[in-house]
């Protein structure tokens, strides 16, 4: 039977990701245009996003928090190309994303003293290999296999080396042990559903002294610079952005936070995001087409949830047939305006994958989950009787 009713709100893309419950064009009325992000309402709106950011995240006093240009790759590229290359280095990486910086590593910066740890789609790696006397870059949440890590437990309280970390798809969403993150970044276009365009870089007292300390052999564009006369450029962490910002990104960013703020911080936000996933996952439980990517359940994640096909039936086909299945799967449920945008990651296994960040309503996510079985049952003419 076609369930009767629908999400409220069918946006369950995994970036730009949807925006909070509520919002309209109307929110950025307000917005500082056409006035200098260096005039005092427009520094003092950018640092209002950095403080009211650093209070949800809890945090610690002596961190910095900077907005830098070009989303959460441009605010890791800064953090790689400043600070790597001082030390050895661990390079974790088991999906895209965290590939990706490997390939920064390998191909661009070509760093000698290099180990990469991975792991295939749906596990972590070993964790317990990584030696904390080196550098370490992880992605804490794999938003293209719904994987991350359990928690920072396995990150040395007394290492040498810096942690630098990936946390666009977990930051709002996940609790970040600060004490162990010497660099963490993330974009606004995710788990608060602000705007691309942007990233936040957070460097920890340590990450602070090895830019100062420390200059990279290769060149560093105008737009990676964080030093001055080998100091911190400490204007860039009180809002005066390396280049011109956008303000109305800079408006939606703060009205998102203040959204965050007003159903109640960032417990709130992760209660959001973990009942999202509860209810995905009691509804695997019951399908017998599906399971989460994430082998290990202490390593699902809560706001990229990723499904791969199961089962005698859609579980046994090969790559390419279960490809097309996850497309006309999707193709389907967003004909229907039920679920925008919820195909599986390029390079991922097939299968689904549905964003279920703070900006998610749990009540979309219950009214899917019947449709997501009705289209099973609409497509499953395209698979071999089991
Ligand atoms: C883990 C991770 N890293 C990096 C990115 C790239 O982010 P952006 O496009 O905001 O630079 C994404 C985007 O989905 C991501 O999920």
């Amino acid at each position: 039977m076609k369930p009767s009713h629908r999400p409220a709100n069918p946006n369950f893309s995994s970036g730009p990701c949807a925006k909070r419950p509520g919002w309209s064009p109307a929110v950025l009325n307000g917005a500082l245009l056409g006035r200098s992000h260096r005039s005092a309402p427009g520094k003092a709106r950018l640092a209002e996003v950095l403080e009211r950011s650093r209070a949800l995240l809890r945090l610690p006093d002596d961190y910095s928090i900077g907005i830098v240009p070009a989303s959460d790759t441009g605010a890791m590229e800064i953090a790689l190309w400043s600070l790597l290359g001082a030390r050895g280095v661990d390079m974790l990486a088991w999906e895209s994303f965290g590939a990706g910086w490997v390939n920064d590593a390998v191909k661009q910066l070509k760093l000698d003293d290099m180990r990469v740890l991975d792991a295939d789609y749906g596990a972590l790696p070993d964790l317990g290999a990584v030696d904390f006397d080196r550098d370490v870059v992880f992605t804490w949440n794999g938003t293209t296999s719904g994987v991350r890590v359990p928690d920072g437990a396995w990150i040395a309280a007394d290492r040498a080396g810096l942690t630098i970390c990936d946390a666009t798809s977990a930051a709002f969403a996940m609790d970040l042990p600060w004490d162990k993150l010497d660099v963490a970044t993330y974009s606004w276009q995710k788990v608060l559903g602000g705007e691309a365009a942007h990233g936040v870089l957070i460097l920890s007292p340590r990450a602070v002294e090895r830019l100062e300390s420390y200059v990279p052999p290769w060149p560093l564009p105008k737009i990676f610079r964080l030093t001055k006369g080998g100091k911190l450029n400490h204007g860039v962490f009180r809002g005066e952005t390396i280049n011109t910002p956008s303000m109305l990104c800079v408006e939606d960013a703060l009205d998102t936070l203040k959204w965050a703020e007003s159903v109640g911080g960032l417990d709130a936000l992760i209660a959001r995001c973990e009942g999202s996933l509860a209810v995905i996952a009691d509804w695997v439980a019951g399908a017998d087409w599906t399971d989460f990517l994430a082998r290990e359940p202490a390593t699902r994640s809560c706001t990229s949830v990723c499904l791969t096909f199961a089962g005698a039936r859609a579980g046994a086909m090969d790559r390419d047939a279960q490809a097309r299945l996850a497309k006309s799967l999707s193709g389907l449920l967003d004909a229907e305006g039920v679920a925008h945008d919820i195909n599986a990651y390029r390079d991922a296994p097939p299968g689904l994958r549905i964003w279920t960040g703070a900006t998610i309503e749990r009540a979309d996510v219950e009214a899917l989950m019947p449709w997501l079985d009705w289209a099973f049952a609409e497509v499953a003419t395209e698979l071999p009787v089991g």
